[in-house]
């Protein structure tokens, strides 16, 4: 078996009283897409930040994290990259969309000012943002919120990185833009072979293209498995009730997925 690209074993975060993750074992499996599953607070956020190593100081952290495929801790950045569901939190107001994502190939890639323009507009034209060239000299403010959220991904992939970690990076949109975004991050993982963690508090969305589920309450990680054997047979009552509630509200790629 090949050795998994993250280890997660005993993980226990505490901010203050109330643990945020309780000894949390997980391993996330290079190249796969694992959607991380949970109401607000169960400590989605947490794990990604604990992956990423971005958890506040005096944080109390027990267990390990290892990334055995690596063989060595990833650097935000250059191994893996982050989408939230604010795109103007990752994106600077002051810089145009161009030099932004520029700055990301050429820190990390080593790249001069003008291959790593030169990347930035070929990544922009995938992206499928309208007129790439233009998009290049604008300023965040001055795109939609879906056109943003595709600036902050490409800013997040410029790098090449390893692992993609999309925090509620969709909840923001409307459902139609929600889609064309699943979507564009679907294709991207493939074509580059990246590993993707889509956290998200909707589980009908995550149905229509991750591989795997690992389902978060109360900081416990109550289940995991491949996504087609979750939904038609969950070992936890909570990730049942979870369905259930989809179901009752006939979400279109959850029912699909059921059917087929
Ligand atoms: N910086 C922090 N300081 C103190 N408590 C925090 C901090 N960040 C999160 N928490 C607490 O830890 C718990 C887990 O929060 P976390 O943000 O991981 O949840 P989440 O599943 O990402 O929720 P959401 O879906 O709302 O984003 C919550 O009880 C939250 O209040
Ligand atoms: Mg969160």
């Amino acid at each position: 078996m090949t050795a998994p690209f993250c280890s997660v074993r005993g993980l226990s975060v505490r901010y203050g009283q109330e643990a945020a993750l309780k000894s949390i074992n997980l391993d996330i499996i290079g190249g796969e897409r694992l959607a991380i599953i949970g109401e607000s607070g169960s400590g989605k956020s947490t794990l990604a930040r604990a992956l990423a190593g971005l958890l506040p100081e005096r944080t109390k952290i027990e267990g390990n994290i290892t990334w055995p495929a690596l063989g060595y801790a990833p650097l935000p950045g250059r191994d893996f990259g982050f989408v939230f569901q604010d795109p103007s939190t990752s994106l600077n107001p002051v810089l145009t969309i161009g030099e932004q994502i520029a700055e990301a190939a050429q820190r990390h890639l080593g790249f001069g000012w003008r291959q790593a323009y030169a990347r930035a507009e070929e990544l922009l034209t995938r992206v499928r943002l309208p007129q790439p060239t233009n998009a290049m000299r604008a300023f965040p403010h001055q795109l939609s919120g879906g056109q943003r959220q595709r600036v902050a991904i490409t800013a997040a992939i410029a790098a090449k990185p390893a692992l993609l970690i999309a925090d509620e990076a969709t909840s923001a949109l409307d459902v139609v833009v929600q889609a064309e975004i699943v979507r564009l991050l679907d294709g991207l993982v493939r074509e580059e072979g990246m590993t993707l963690l889509f956290i998200t508090h909707d589980i009908a969305l995550a149905s229509g293209f991750v591989d795997r589920v690992a389902v978060f309450h109360n900081g416990e990680l109550v289940e995991a498995g491949p996504i087609r054997s979750v939904l038609s047979s969950p070992a936890d009552s909570y990730t049942a009730a979870l369905i259930a509630s989809h179901r009752d509200l006939s979400t279109p790629p959850l029912i699909a997925e059921m059917a087929s």
